[in-house]
């Protein structure tokens, strides 16, 4: 395998390649996720008075909430490099036994989208996290044995936005499970600020309100809409960022009021007028959309859940009164 273990998988998201520059680098910069922040301060700390590696961390949430960017700040933090790869691209035991022997002591391996991992691969982290030792079997048939490798003792960062799919035995090697909130408009509203800095565009303060009220509470969405906003201002008002020149992209994108864009309004109208409401399965709702089942559950269905747009029920999922006030439908029964 390629000795260069800085490995991506193959769904990065479309602006991640510039995002980096928006990335906040240490504690310092990071907007939101306080409880988090503070507590890993502590963990860090104590690690490094101990003169040991930090617990190994587990980052889950939905995407866009920083869960890599806090990857990289802990062992910023933490003074160790970090090597980088994701779930899906470590198909062989051998793959993962070439990167977890080649580690430093101390250094931080970062494994993206951890769900992914296949179980035969699972199990042999089991040893590698708790004892810091490798059990891999080398030949096959009558003459295959196990040999046990002594690794340096790392640390490492699993990132998923489904904890429900990792096995228990692995969850459990965690010491440190950290779970991503949405963020709140004014922590998006500082978060766009910054950006806009750093993209050296101006922008209102009211202006940058009303785009992270629209954002999905996820960085990522505020800092691409940032981008989208500023294009139509270079055009128009010299790049000046105005509440005016927000809500013409906004609108333009498809994006509404309360941040829905055209797959939230499509999944709700089709509950309501396909399924009466609900209550209708996950990959029901997945199939009458067309799209991935997937992407509805840790993307769409996690902020319509938080946007009380819909419920989870025993039976399936519904949509809320305040979905049919969104959408203008008025509601059965209602005149
Ligand atoms: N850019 C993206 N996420 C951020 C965060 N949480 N804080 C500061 N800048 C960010």
């Amino acid at each position: 395998m390629d000795q260069d273990i800085t490995l991506v998988s193959g769904n990065l998201q479309s602006e991640d390649h510039n995002e980096n520059s928006l990335r906040p680098r240490r504690f310092s910069d990071y907007i939101g996720q306080v409880e988090m922040k503070e507590n890993l301060q502590v963990f860090i700390a104590s690690a490094q008075k101990r003169k040991e590696s930090l617990d190994h961390v587990l980052l889950y949430g939905p995407p866009g909430l920083g869960k890599t960017t806090m990857a990289n700040i802990i062992a910023r933090e933490m003074g160790c490099s970090i090597r980088s790869t994701s779930g899906p691209v470590i198909e062989k035991q051998g793959d993962l036994a070439a990167i977890v022997t080649s580690l430093e002591p101390n250094q931080m391996l970062f494994i993206d989208e951890i769900h992914r991992l296949n179980r035969v691969i699972e199990e042999v982290l089991y040893s590698a996290m708790e004892d810091f030792t490798l059990d891999i079997m080398i030949g096959q048939g009558p003459s295959a044995r196990t040999i046990k490798l002594d690794l340096p003792h790392f640390t490492l960062i699993g990132a998923t936005t489904r904890t429900g799919l990792l096995s228990t035995p692995l969850r459990e090697r965690f010491g440190i499970p950290l779970h991503f909130e949405y963020y709140e408009p004014e922590e998006l509203k500082q978060i766009i600020i910054r950006s806009a800095g750093i993209l050296n565009v101006q922008i209102f303060d009211d202006a940058a309100l009303e785009l992270a009220r629209r954002s999905r509470g996820t960085p990522r969405i505020s800092n691409r809409l940032l981008k989208r906003t500023r294009d139509f201002a270079d055009m128009k008002t010299g790049g000046v960022i105005t509440v005016e020149i927000v809500n013409e992209t906004l609108s333009r994108l498809g994006i509404d009021d309360y941040g829905l864009d055209k797959l939230d309004r499509r999944i709700l109208k089709q509950i309501i007028e396909i399924h009466k409401g609900g209550p209708v399965g996950i990959s029901t709702i997945a199939a009458t959309v067309a799209e991935e089942t997937d992407t509805i559950e840790e993307v769409v269905e996690p902020f319509l859940l938080k946007s009380g747009m819909i419920r989870r029920t025993p039976r399936g999922r519904v949509v809320t009164e305040k979905a049919y006030e969104v959408l203008g439908i008025s509601m059965p029964g209602y005149f």
